[in-house]
């Protein structure tokens, strides 16, 4: 089973696909990492991110930087919305995805072109939604847990920019796959996001095995 799960920032994609993978027993990618990665290796060189060709160089960050918490921040969120508007980036990435997709076992990823790009042929695809001012609350929140210190405004104002770029890019634009289901998460709790989202792959699993 492939399970693609979309959407724009602090939506609640990643928090859904976790559960999922924890549910399902399956391997779970975060692909804004990767291009988190790519942003942060061009950020610490001192490139710019808005050349193709600094942030192609980028691509080959090491695996240990997946970990490193400052890839979470918004300054290299902004970074990675810019670094991901090139489709020389994209194809950089585009094969590790494949190969995470393509396990034996199937897998969960989750991103802005999973249902589209990444994994047209995944069994189940979520959009996950939420309006702007409830995902700048959540992430806010976040990151003053974390110990970033940042106002809401400008937690407002990334994710805002950060829409618009994401859904506005020639390559790849975050945009709900013609088969996804629409989960928005504006007025759910983390719990009723992941019990609807459950339910949901059951249902679209349920009709894929009573298709004659
Ligand atoms: O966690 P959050 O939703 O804030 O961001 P993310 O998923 O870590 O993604 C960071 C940036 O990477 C996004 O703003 C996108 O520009 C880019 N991205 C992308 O282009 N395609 C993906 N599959 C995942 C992320
Ligand atoms: O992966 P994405 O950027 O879409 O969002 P996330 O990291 O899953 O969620 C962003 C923040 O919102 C996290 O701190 C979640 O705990 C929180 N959240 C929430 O408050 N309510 C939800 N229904 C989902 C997530």
């Amino acid at each position: 089973m492939i399970i693609a799960v979309d959407g724009p920032a602090a939506s609640g994609k990643g928090t859904i696909a976790r559960a999922l993978a924890k549910r399902y027993g399956l391997p779970h990618l975060d692909t804004g990492l990767l291009y988190r990665a790519v942003a942060a290796t061009v950020l610490r060189e001192e490139l710019d991110p808005a050349r193709e060709a600094d942030a192609v160089a980028a691509c080959g960050f090491p695996d240990a930087l997946l970990d490193d918490p400052w890839l979470r921040t918004d300054g290299v969120g902004q970074a990675a919305s810019i670094v991901s508007a090139h489709p020389l980036v994209r194809a950089a990435l585009l094969q590790r995805q494949r190969r995470f997709a393509a396990q034996p076992g199937g897998a969960i990823l989750d991103g802005r072109d999973i249902g589209t790009v990444i994994a047209p042929q995944a069994d189940v695809k979520l959009f996950v939604k939420a309006t702007p001012r409830i995902r700048a609350q959540r992430r806010h929140a976040e990151l003053q847990r974390r110990g970033f210190d940042v106002t809401f405004d400008r937690v407002l104002a990334d994710i805002r920019a950060r829409d618009e770029r994401d859904a506005k890019r020639a390559s790849a634009p975050m945009k709900p796959a013609d088969d996804a289901t629409l989960l928005d998460t504006s007025f759910l709790s983390i719990e009723a996001a992941v019990q609807r989202a459950i339910a949901l792959v059951e249902e679209r699993t349920a009709a894929k095995a009573d298709r004659p």
